[in-house]
């Protein structure tokens, strides 16, 4: 087994171990030499590594992707652990354990299909039944969601990701379903293929990325297509059943502006569509706090699943913590408001963390309270603005200004 883990580091710690370069950047110093700036990993996380002396005679050794066995110094830096490596060699993959370096479901993955196929035999509907066992029996669909993960990085990304995903959406529609008084076994097959593209979409061999198709088509039409492809086996199936099916992958993603080029246009289709944002943004919000590299202070780094810092509220329950210490400000409490309001607070429903279109690397925000110019001292501090919310208000500022104009 492999030691330490990444989780296992500890401030001033000297370490030597091997890990999966994740990200490799040859940058140069003031003095003109390079040195490399690295993430180093592991299936428990990653850190930022620098070499600083003797980069010249390694960087050309390795590459992204390539296990190295380094030795180095933990420090902090900005909050951050931080390993500066002293020694570093590539590693023969055949040396170490794969299942180290990759992050997987804790979940049993035979337990977790035959949970699904539990889920298609209970349907009462035998188009639907034969339909989703029509995927569930065909080899290649089987041996890829067993490894699949259900994003790059958003949601679920880790090998098994996408099949655990799918699993607890489908217990969520069993709830759900009944309560709203929906067609169950519609919403379940929804919930088994409205990512079922993704398995073809996503690259999960080392770290995660797209394949060629996943770029040019998304995981939506790649689903079509699969969908396509099992109902020719199904001369019988109702063409209607087909469009209604249909509509749901393509609006699974709940906005234009996400990649679903229709709205989700009835029952099944709305519950599929919050049921998916429910479950991808929880499983966001778990690995946030698990995968957080801030090694003090009640606030996560930021997500871009989220789009904010997550409070770290075990930390902040902790009898000996002081919040005043952490330069953490809280706004006065806001005004009651009706339910399902859009403001501060309420869930952010702007991104689809599985949609590739919105999925790309982010800025990390500033840390700690916002500090704008001319906002008066102690006043209320506003979030930092959203993109989609500058996007609009120059929208907004320019349409005014026509209409003066
Ligand atoms: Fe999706
Ligand atoms: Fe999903």
């Amino acid at each position: 087994m492999k030691s330490p883990y990444v989780s296992e580091l500890q401030p001033s710690q000297v370490v030597t171990a091997v890990f999966l370069v994740q990200h490799k950047d040859i940058r140069q110093k003031k003095t003109g030499e390079p040195y490399l700036s690295l993430v180093l990993g592991d299936r428990t996380g990653e850190v930022e590594a620098k070499m600083w002396d003797n980069a010249e005679e390694v960087m050309d050794t390795f590459d992204r992707d390539d296990f190295v066995r380094v030795r180095g110094l933990v420090q902090i830096h900005q909050n951050r652990q931080q390993l500066m490596i002293q020694k570093l060699q590539r590693v023969d993959e055949s040396t170490v354990e794969l299942a180290d370096f990759f992050p997987t479901t804790r979940r049993d993955v035979g337990e977790m299909m035959a949970e699904l196929r539990s889920f298609v035999e209970s349907f009462r509907n035998p188009d639907l039944r034969a339909l989703c066992l029509a995927f569930l029996n065909d080899p290649d669909v089987d041996s890829r969601l067993r490894v699949a993960p259900a994003a790059k990085s958003m949601h679920h990304a880790y090998l098994g990701g996408l099949l655990e995903h799918i699993c607890s959406m489908a217990k969520l529609a069993q709830w759900l379903g009944p309560h709203y008084g929906v067609d169950e076994d519609l919403l379940l097959t929804g919930v088994l293929l409205h990512d079922m593209g993704k398995i073809y979409e996503l690259s999960y061999e080392r770290s995660f990325g797209y394949t060629a198709e996943g770029h040019l088509l998304g995981h939506l039409a790649i689903a079509l297509r699969m969908l396509d492809e099992k109902i020719r086996s199904l001369p019988s199936f109702p063409a209607k059943l087909r469009v209604l099916i249909e509509h749901m992958i393509l609006s699974h993603h709940g906005q234009l502006e996400f990649g679903s080029p229709k709205l989700p246009a009835f029952a099944e289709a709305v519950l599929l569509h919050h049921i998916d944002n429910l479950d991808s943004k929880m499983d966001a919000l778990r690995g946030a706090l698990e995968k957080d590299r801030n090694v003090e202070g009640f606030l996560t780094g930021f997500s871009p699943a989220l789009e904010r810092q997550i409070f770290r509220k075990d930390r902040y329950l902790q009898p000996e913590s002081k919040i005043e210490e952490t330069g953490v400000s809280l706004p006065p409490a806001p005004e009651a408001r009706p339910l399902g309001h859009t403001g501060a607070g309420s869930v952010n429903y702007r991104m689809t963390p599985d949609n590739p279109v919105t999925a790309g690397p982010r800025p990390a925000a500033p840390e700690g309270p916002v500090k704008l110019a001319g906002s008066r001292p102690g006043g209320f501090k506003p979030a930092p603005i959203s993109a989609f919310a500058e996007q609009l208000q120059k929208a907004l500022r320019d349409k005014d200004s026509q209409s003066k104009g």
